[in-house]
């Protein structure tokens, strides 16, 4: 959606008034009365065709895949994600064994590059997260498509199954330093997030690189529980590629949040 350019006065700047003629107030009146009449005509049409007609102005180059094609709905949410809720296996002692929550920072690429499906993230041992981890390594992460309020600025309640979610269990892997694996997972987890890089840098904070090494993943779009879907088809799924795979469509995921390397 563009934003409409609006040019504020100002501050402290004269405004000359200006004394209209009987005549030009006829018409300022009567423009006016026609605007008033246009829009609430418009407001009312759109009313009747269910809000479609404002949809046109609305750019839906970054709108989400239809909801049965689920596993290009869990790359797409996967590619979208900065964050994640993440599920462990409590081991702090009054609540051993209870799932525990947490919000985990990941890339699955570099801002702008391809989307690969892969979820790499940092820990510290500092962090209960990575403690539970450390002990067992099974997870669950948790996306959902109002992660950027896609949801409740379409006036879906999250909980909604129109407002997609999934869950992808699996494992913690921890990545060796040195492999390219590791290369790839830093440059994208420094490019969207330009906080890591001070995680790093901190002596004693150990951060440390995983990926997610997925078991299981469950689509959940619409009505009727979750779909899950094959990592195989979870791989091969496309989400850069706009819905109706046009070899020229290419979907630019924007920027969420921190663009810059600016260090705060
Ligand atoms: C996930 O873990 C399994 C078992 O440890 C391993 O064989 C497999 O290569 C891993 N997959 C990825 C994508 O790293």
């Amino acid at each position: 959606m563009t934003i409409p350019t609006v040019s504020y006065k100002k501050f402290g700047e004269q405004t000359v008034p200006t004394v209209a003629t009987v005549g030009t107030k006829r018409w300022i009146v009567l423009y006016i009365m026609v605007s008033a009449i246009l829009l609430t005509t418009l407001a009312c049409w759109n009313n009747l065709a269910n809000g479609s007609l404002l949809e046109v102005f609305q750019d839906d180059s970054d709108a989400p895949p239809p909801h049965t094609e689920y596993a290009k709905m869990a790359r797409y949410l996967v590619h979208k994600a900065e964050w994640v809720s993440m599920g462990s296996l409590s081991t702090v002692a009054a609540i051993q064994g209870f799932p525990m929550v947490n919000i985990i920072s990941v890339a699955d690429s570099a801002r702008d590059e391809k989307s690969t499906g892969v979820l790499y993230f940092y820990l510290t041992m500092l962090d209960y997260t990575a403690q539970d981890l450390h002990k067992d390594n099974r997870l669950t992460v948790m996306l959902t498509l109002d992660q950027n309020k896609y949801c409740t600025d379409n006036g879906i309640d999250p909980m909604e199954p129109t407002c997609a979610r999934i869950m992808i269990s699996g494992r913690a892997d921890k990545i060796e330093e040195g492999t390219d694996e590791f290369k790839f997972g830093q440059t994208a987890m420094f490019s969207r997030h330009p906080a890591a890089k001070k995680w790093v840098e901190t002596d004693g904070h150990n951060f440390f690189l995983c990926k997610l090494n997925i078991t299981q993943i469950a689509v959940l779009d619409f009505y009727g529980g979750p779909h899950y879907v094959t990592v195989e088809d979870y791989m091969a799924a496309d989400p850069d590629k706009t819905v109706n795979n046009n070899a020229d469509g290419e979907r630019q995921i924007p920027a969420r949040f921190s663009t810059t390397t600016e260090a705060y």
